[in-house]
């Protein structure tokens, strides 16, 4: 688990990350974080519409300011990513949360995203946000377990547009918890 840092994309990143999205596309799920990939494998935009959000310069009006960091040990592999919202929306405060995460499909189950959620709250504090919300679908174990082990305490569990019950966690990011 040492050695690990989250990362802001470059082009170093290129192969690692088509290498991560094939891997991903093969389990059928769609991707978590979004903003791993949002435009469709194209990695150059994927840079390009990373450093927009990072900046908040011509993002749609329903998104929010936000950055998106890979996991990487320190021979670049990618084992996860997350997306840090900086601020809330509604959406982002009923259903999103400020933190969103996702570990590559061979390396689940080894404490990836514990760690990653550990690495994301440092950021989070650096961009002084001393109560981060963390929400997951209710089925999600292995992420209600992650957000739990980082001090989440849970609030209440809401339903989803599209029907799913999610759980809305509120971690107090004053104190550094691991
Ligand atoms: C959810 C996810 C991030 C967990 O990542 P991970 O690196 O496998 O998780 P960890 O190894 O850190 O395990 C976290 C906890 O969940 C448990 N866990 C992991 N996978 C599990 C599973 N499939 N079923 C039940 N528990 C599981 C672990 O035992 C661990 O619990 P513990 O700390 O009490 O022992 C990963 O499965 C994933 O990327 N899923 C798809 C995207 C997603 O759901 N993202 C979260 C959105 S809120």
């Amino acid at each position: 688990m040492n050695g690990l840092h989250l990362v802001v994309p470059i082009e170093k990143h290129r192969e690692e990350w088509l290498a991560y999205l094939r891997e991903w596309s093969l389990t059928g799920e769609g991707m978590t974080p979004w903003a791993l990939d949002p435009c469709g494998g194209d990695f150059d935009r994927f840079l390009q519409v990373t450093a927009q959000f990072a900046a908040g310069v011509d993002i749609p009006p329903d998104k929010v300011p936000a950055g998106l960091f890979l996991l990487v040990d320190d021979e670049e592999r990618l084992f996860g990513a997350v997306s840090i919202r900086y601020r809330l929306n509604d959406y982002l405060l009923q259903y999103g949360g400020h933190v969103g995460y996702g570990v590559r499909p061979s390396e689940r189950r080894k404490g990836y995203a514990g760690k990653m959620l550990s690495l994301a709250l440092a950021i989070c504090r650096e961009h002084k946000i001393d109560r981060v919300l963390v929400t997951c679908d209710t089925v999600n174990t292995a992420s209600a377990r992650t957000i739990r082990a980082n001090g989440g305490i849970l609030e209440n569990e809401v339903i989803h547009p599209d029907g799913s019950p999610v759980q809305r966690y509120w971690i107090d990011n004053r104190k550094k918890t691991t």
